[in-house]
């Protein structure tokens, strides 16, 4: 099939690549000339595992092109729309102000025969919404789906490539085929594929991250618990996680959940809610946001007790500011906002991250920026791993040892062995950990 994908982001760039793997013929359509520029050279402006040579293969092979301008859909049997939805300034809700112009400026330039399919995580309603404006524009011609999209950061190929499940939202069942055969591999694969009506297909979405974003903040206030009555959460969470009703997966205490979904999500969900007069009943998250929150002022607390109370003018190695590894993104960043509370608190941030700093230095230029964990530990009173990337996993105690100034450390993802590095001398303190 031709297909045209409006909005070359994370989601967006996976999903077009993607698509062409599948085989299908594709443009990537994006307002940003620069960022279209690096992709039609097979050059993906952000960090995710395996998406370049996906990009470059298919670059190559000619089936996946890119274009600043939306004339180049004209040709194309289907659009996904993959633009960004992100918090309103000053608001909880989420700001449609590039849905609503993509959706624009694409009803004008495509054909009237053409589907276009959602990807962009929206407030429920929004689809019934964006129907009448494609509608109007194609003289009742063009079919609008709702096909929320899954993928996590640092596997979204893989995601992408092989979803847990594809949630298709129409408003006549029969226009469920066009997807059904577009995703003809993945069905063939075994992949569940449901098809609803829009709003459920909306709600999928947003209940799926509220439910996970739950479990993480579930398993943190344990941690406190944990904390306060001198107990594991590590071990907690396993023997809880081998109830099959549970299950282990994201059940990881730490300082909390971050990026461009999760936070964004809850709070676009309790807005949507409040504007359905049914606000209480997503009150519960709300809750899930605070204990979110106040995993990074712990954190700081942490250090400060590590620092015997002084946190002005001593030296803090920061490891990591990614708001998960394997990627580059630090927004909404634990990481990043723990970091940069310290500075404000007068310490001497050294920061380190295998990908993220330039994005964190464009947020928050006033930390120390430095190439390698060596230099962010060298005369360290404290040393902080944030973001568990498997470097900082590895570290040795000993070996990190001889580089600081003081051994104290504060293992934000309670990755490292207390045991050993306890052994080699140092303070440990995890999140709920003994
Ligand atoms: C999330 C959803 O997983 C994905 O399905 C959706 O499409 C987009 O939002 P993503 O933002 O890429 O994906 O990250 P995810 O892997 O979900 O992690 C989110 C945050 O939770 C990270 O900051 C991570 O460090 C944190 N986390 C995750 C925990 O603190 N503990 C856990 O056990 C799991």
């Amino acid at each position: 099939m031709r297909i045209s994908v409006i909005g070359t982001g994370y989601l967006g760039a996976t999903h077009a690549a993607a698509m062409a793997e599948l085989g299908h013929t594709v443009v990537g359509v994006d307002t940003d000339s620069a960022k279209v520029a690096r992709l039609a050279r097979g050059d993906v402006p952000f960090y995710e595992p395996g998406l370049t040579e996906l990009v470059a293969r298919h670059t190559r092979s000619g089936r996946l092109v890119f274009s600043d301008d939306m004339g180049a859909v004209a040709d194309a049997d289907v659009h996904f729309l993959c633009v960004g939805t992100p918090q309103a300034g000053g608001a909880q809700a989420a700001d449609l102000a590039q849905v609503d112009a993509a959706v624009l400026r694409l009803a004008k330039a495509m054909r009237p025969d053409s589907v276009v399919v959602g990807k962009s995580t929206v407030p429920v309603g929004t689809a019934e919404r964006l129907r009448g404006e494609v509608r109007e524009a194609t003289a009742g011609r063009a079919r609008l789906l709702w096909n929320p999209e899954f993928l996590r950061e640092g596997f979204a190929v893989a995601d992408t490539l092989r979803p847990d499940r594809i949630v298709v939202g129409v408003q006549d069942e029969a226009d469920a085929a066009v997807l059904a055969e577009l995703y003809a591999p993945q069905i063939d694969a075994g992949v569940p594929f449901l098809v609803t009506d829009y709003a459920t297909a909306e709600l999928v979405k947003v209940a799926a991250n509220a439910f996970l974003a739950t479990k993480i903040s579930f398993i943190n206030a344990m941690a406190d618990i944990c904390d306060a009555a001198a107990a594991d959460v590590t071990t907690l969470a396993t023997a809880i996680g081998l109830d099959e009703r549970i299950g282990s997966r994201f059940l990881r205490a730490g300082i909390g959940f971050g990026g461009g979904c999760l936070p964004k999500d809850i709070r676009a969900f309790m807005a949507r809610a409040d504007e359905l007069g049914v606000g209480t009943s997503l009150a519960f998250l709300r809750e899930v946001d605070r204990v979110n929150l106040q995993q990074r002022e712990a954190a700081v607390r942490s250090a400060a007790v590590l620092l015997d109370d002084t946190v002005a003018g001593r030296r803090v190695a920061v490891l990591g500011v990614a708001f998960k590894p394997d990627s580059d993104d630090v927004r909404d960043s634990p990481a990043l906002a723990i970091a940069a509370a310290l500075h404000l608190q007068g310490a001497q941030v050294a920061v380190h991250d295998p990908r993220a700093t330039a994005n964190a230095a464009r947020l928050y230029p006033t930390l120390d920026y430095v190439d390698s964990a060596e230099a962010a530990l060298a005369g360290a009173d404290l040393t902080m791993v944030l973001t568990e990337w498997q470097d900082y996993r590895n570290l040795e105690p000993a070996a990190t040892a001889a580089l600081v100034a003081r051994r104290a450390v504060f293992d934000g993802r309670n990755v490292l062995d207390a045991d050993r590095w306890r052994s080699a001398g140092w303070t440990y303190r995890g999140v709920g950990v003994r």
